[in-house]
Parts: structure tokens; C-alpha cells; sequence
């Protein structure tokens, strides 16, 4: 684990930080506190898959660490970087510079070809659309065959390498991927948990995953548990019957362990 200076992929040693982050959807009456004081550091070059049960805030978590919804008290700093406060323009360009995402039901959008969808990201950014590093990614993810399909044309699993490819392409600093698995069957879940350890490997990405399946937990580096919008434990290099244990006694741990952690 790299901890100070800048690493060998470029950036800084801490890809993610979260600073008291919380969160409350609703108002008044039917306000739900999705995130209450969430802390946490992590570090570049790092695989981490977040569990716990439905309602528990985990997609809170993600949509608010990446930038597409904002906490109501807390920070988020990317690369040493702050993205909470500023405009709502400011807070778009931040993310279109320095965080991919993935979900579950792809966002692909269908009337694109796989690599207009691809190099669709860097237009948005407002940089050159270079075909050929798209081109590059796309072989990466196994469609180099398929550049001019379109989305309707290709199996889920082509269609969630398709979104891996377009998170990518920007070389952003940190990937979230919600449940990136979870519409799919075995073993093209197993390709996608497969490009997404590559990214960190390979590529030096910061991956922060969430998901229901031990397995898919089991390609991360660790695990972070959230229960009632807290953290509630973590586990490193995790098992399969680990992980699946710890889930089963979740609710055992919501009052045992500190709350927030750096
Ligand atoms: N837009 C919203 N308005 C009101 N409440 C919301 C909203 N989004 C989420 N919530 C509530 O916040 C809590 C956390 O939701 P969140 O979607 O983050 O959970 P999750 O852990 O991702 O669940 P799941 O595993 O079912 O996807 C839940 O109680 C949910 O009902
Ligand atoms: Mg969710």
C-alpha cells in the first residue's frame, strides 16, 4: 500500500477520502438519514466492494462520493482534491475529469454505437475524441469486433463491458460501480469483476464497488460493511465464506464497532 507522494500511475497516494459524510433524502415528516457520519480513506490503486443490507445507504454512499449527488454535511476529496461545495457546473466538470461510474442496468444509450458510447465521456469533458485510444480500451474489454454495434444488439455482459470501456476511456482517478454485477449470469460477471481488478492492477484505478454477492466482494482488496447508513466494519483480502458470514451477522455488528473510520 502506497501512502505518501505520488505513485507510479500519477496522482496522489489517497484516491478518496470522506469526511463525515451524511446524507438525508426526504423532508420533515418522511426525512430517511440515508448516511449518517461516514468516514473513510482510500488509498490509489486499491479494489474495495461495499455490502450491506437493502436501504442500508450503500448507493447513497456511491452517488455522493461520486459527485452525482451532493451530502448534506461532510467532504469528499478525490485525489487530495475537494469536490464538495462549488456550483453545480463545477462540480460536473470535477467529475467528468476524474470519475468514471458504472450501473447495474448499463445508461448506455441506444442510439449510440458502442464506440460513440465509448468516446462519448471525453466529448462531454470537452477533449479530444481520440478514436483510437477508445479503439484501444474496447479491445481491452473483449469488443474490438463490435465497434459499430449498437447497445440492443449485444448480450447484457457486452453491454456492461461497453460501460466499463466508457469509464475508462477518461483514465479517471476513482471508478464506482453499483452492483456492476448483478443483472448478469456467472461468468460474465466474472469478466466484468475481471476488467475491474485489471483497471487496479494493470492500470493503477481505484475501484469502490457495491454489491450483494460474496463472490464479486471476493475480487476486492477489502470490504467495507454499512449498516444504517454507517460503517460498521471492514474485512481485508476477503473470502467468499468470509464475507458471506460476516453479512449473515450484520446486525450483531451495528452497535460493536466504531462508527466512523480513516
Ligand atoms: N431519493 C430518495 N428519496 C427518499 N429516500 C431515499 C431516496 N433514495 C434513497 N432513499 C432511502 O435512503 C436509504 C438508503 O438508500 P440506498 O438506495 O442508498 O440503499 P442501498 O443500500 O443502496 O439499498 P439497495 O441494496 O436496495 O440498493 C433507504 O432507506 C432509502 O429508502
Ligand atoms: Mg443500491
Amino acid at each position: 500500500m502506497r501512502r505518501t507522494g505520488r505513485t507510479e500511475h500519477g496522482g496522489t497516494a489517497e484516491a478518496l477520502r470522506l469526511v463525515g459524510v451524511t446524507k438525508v433524502h426526504g423532508t420533515a415528516d418522511n426525512a430517511v438519514t440515508a448516511l449518517d457520519d461516514v468516514s473513510l480513506s482510500l488509498p490509489t490503486g486499491t479494489f474495495t466492494a461495499v455490502m450491506g443490507p437493502s436501504g442500508s445507504g450503500k448507493s447513497t454512499l456511491l452517488q455522493c462520493a461520486a459527485g452525482l449527488d451532493r451530502p448534506d454535511r461532510g467532504k469528499v476529496l478525490v485525489d487530495g482534491e475537494e469536490m464538495t461545495g462549488g456550483s453545480e457546473a463545477a462540480l460536473t466538470k470535477f467529475r467528468r475529469q476524474r470519475i468514471g461510474f458504472v450501473f447495474q442496468q448499463y445508461n448506455l444509450l441506444p442510439t449510440l454505437t458502442v464506440l460513440q458510447n465509448t468516446t462519448l465521456p471525453l466529448k462531454l469533458a470537452g477533449r479530444r475524441v481520440d478514436k483510437g485510444l477508445a479503439r484501444d480500451v474496447l479491445g481491452r474489454v473483449g469488443l474490438a469486433g463490435r465497434l459499430d454495434h449498437r447497445p440492443d444488439q449485444l448480450s447484457g455482459g457486452q453491454r456492461q463491458r461497453v460501460a466499463i470501456a466508457r469509464a475508462l476511456v477518461t483514465e479517471p482517478r476513482v471508478i464506482f460501480a453499483d452492483e456492476p454485477t448483478g443483472a448478469l449470469d456467472t461468468r460474465s460477471a466474472g469478466e466484468i469483476l475481471r476488467l475491474l481488478r485489471e483497471a487496479v492492477d494493470v492500470h493503477g484505478r481505484t475501484v469502490v464497488m457495491v454489491t450483494h454477492d460474496p463472490v464479486a466482494a471476493s475480487s476486492a482488496d477489502s470490504v467495507r460493511f454499512l449498516a444504517d447508513g454507517r460503517l460498521v466494519g471492514r474485512m481485508t483480502d476477503p473470502t467468499v465464506d468470509g464475507v458471506a458470514e460476516r453479512l449473515a451477522h450484520l446486525g450483531d455488528l451495528v452497535h460493536s464497532e466504531p462508527r466512523t473510520e480513516v
